[in-house]
């Protein structure tokens, strides 16, 4: 199925304001996976679109849950658009690439794309290089249960951030807990407007101080569209959605991952037996249990989504995760497989033109924390009392127990 404007005028009319957060869709559970897969399967089967009235007045605030609708809404940048994120989140973000005029985001994504692709054989030394190190520091917690967040989770993607940014490697907690807190601006706006003051200030002395370096920051303050250089703002706003995208989800990614892989203990042996499986079985773990489960957009003109009207202004909730499980696309989708790489792809990442322009750097960093982990501690296995997944919209383990031996 795929999305189309409305023909008929017979949908509900435009939408006030609405309040979806904290999000929490009736009837699906946050917590334990069977109950949550039951739910999304029940909304993927009677109400593939379905009108969240919880959230607003009538028609303020869709959800979609099939794979092929979240595709579509996704893909359609000229109906669905990201204005719902400008309203939320403009105040602690401004104009970054999310949100620039479509030249100008095309001239950032392709250097952003660029600069952090594992590709670059500088991005892949450096990814390995700071797992590595990772993994060789949890040694001296060997001895008994140790939890993996602190250790690894909450700093391989930021030591990695930090370092391609420019920025002292030290520096990588600071910038970690100042995207968090500018991430949670619909709960303390304040603190958020406060912490990406900070982290604003930072990018931009980086930019007035690059010289002729090759990182993303140097490679940012050169763009150009027709012969102009982008406003500093804009630039300073693009490194900012970095920090916090490359940071609040790539952490939980890695929870998640190594959550799934443990979990299955087939998984496992076979990552150990063939190390070239791991980003198999992140890109599976991905598509069990998307770490973002939800995205969003603005209906910009009344748009039939399969058998639906949504009216213009109406705020569509993209369910990645219930996509994810679609058994419309995935054959078993509860069941993870690690032979299913190969087959279509997830929506973990999204899909179109606003797709993760982290992705490929986030497998690669995932997908090591996999593999140097299960080569260093041959024995390493979860503890019994490690929590599985949980979340609404961000979806990882809250902390990651192991035995390394
Ligand atoms: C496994 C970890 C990650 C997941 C699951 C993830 C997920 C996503 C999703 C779902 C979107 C698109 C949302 C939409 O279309 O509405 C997105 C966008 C984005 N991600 Fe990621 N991401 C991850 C890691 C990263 C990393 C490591 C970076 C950067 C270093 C990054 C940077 C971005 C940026 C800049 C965007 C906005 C792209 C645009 O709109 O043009 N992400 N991510």
């Amino acid at each position: 199925m795929t999305t189309g404007e409305a023909a008929v005028a017979t949908g509900p009319t435009a939408p006030g304001p609405v309040d979806w957060f904290p999000l929490q869709l009736p009837g699906v559970p946050a917590g334990p996976a069977a109950a949550r897969a039951a739910a999304l399967a029940g909304k993927r089967a009677r109400t593939p679109v379905e009108p969240m009235a919880a959230f607003g007045e009538d028609g303020a605030v869709w959800t979609v849950y099939r794979y092929d609708d979240a595709a579509a809404v996704l893909a359609d940048d000229a109906r669905f658009s990201l204005g719902v994120v400008e309203e939320r989140y403009g105040a602690v973000l401004g104009r970054s690439v999310l949100t620039v005029a479509p030249r100008a985001r095309r001239a950032l994504r392709r250097v952003l794309a660029t600069h952090l692709h594992p590709d670059d054989p500088a991005v892949a030394e450096l990814v390995e290089s700071v797992v590595t190190e990772r993994v060789a520091a949890l040694a001296p917690a060997a001895d008994g249960p140790v939890d993996l967040v602190p250790l690894l989770a909450a700093q391989v993607p930021a030591r990695v951030l930090v370092r391609l940014l420019g920025l002292p490697g030290e520096e990588w907690a600071a910038v970690a807990g100042l995207a968090s807190a500018a991430a949670g601006f619909l709960s303390d706006p304040r603190g958020a407007i406060r912490a990406a003051r900070a982290l604003r200030r930072s990018f931009a002395g980086r930019l007035h101080a690059t010289g002729p370096g090759d990182d993303v920051v140097t490679a940012l303050a050169r763009v150009e569209v027709d012969g102009e250089r982008l406003a500093e703002a804009e630039v300073v706003a693009s490194l900012l959605l970095l920090a916090w995208a490359g940071t609040e989800t790539a952490h939980p990614a890695v929870l998640t991952c190594l959550y799934a892989v443990l979990a299955h203990p087939g998984v496992a042996s076979a990552v150990r037996a063939d190390p070239a499986l791991a980003l198999a079985a992140v890109d599976e773990a991905l598509r069990w249990e998307a770490p973002v489960q939800v995205t969003s957009r603005r209906a910009e003109r009344a748009t039939r989504i399969g058998d639906t009207v949504v009216p213009a202004g109406a705020t569509v909730l993209v369910h990645l995760g219930s996509a994810n499980r679609d058994e419309r696309r995935f054959a078993d989708p509860d069941r993870f497989d690690l032979a299913r790489s190969g087959s279509p792809g997830h929506l973990a990442f999204g899909t179109g033109v606003h797709r993760c322009l982290g992705w490929q750097l986030a497998r690669t960093e995932v997908a090591a924390c996999v593999r140097v982990l299960l080569d260093r501690w041959p024995d390493l296995r979860l503890a019994e009392d490690s929590p599985p997944p949980e979340g609404a919209v961000l979806r990882s383990p809250r902390r990651l127990l192991v035995h390394l031996r």
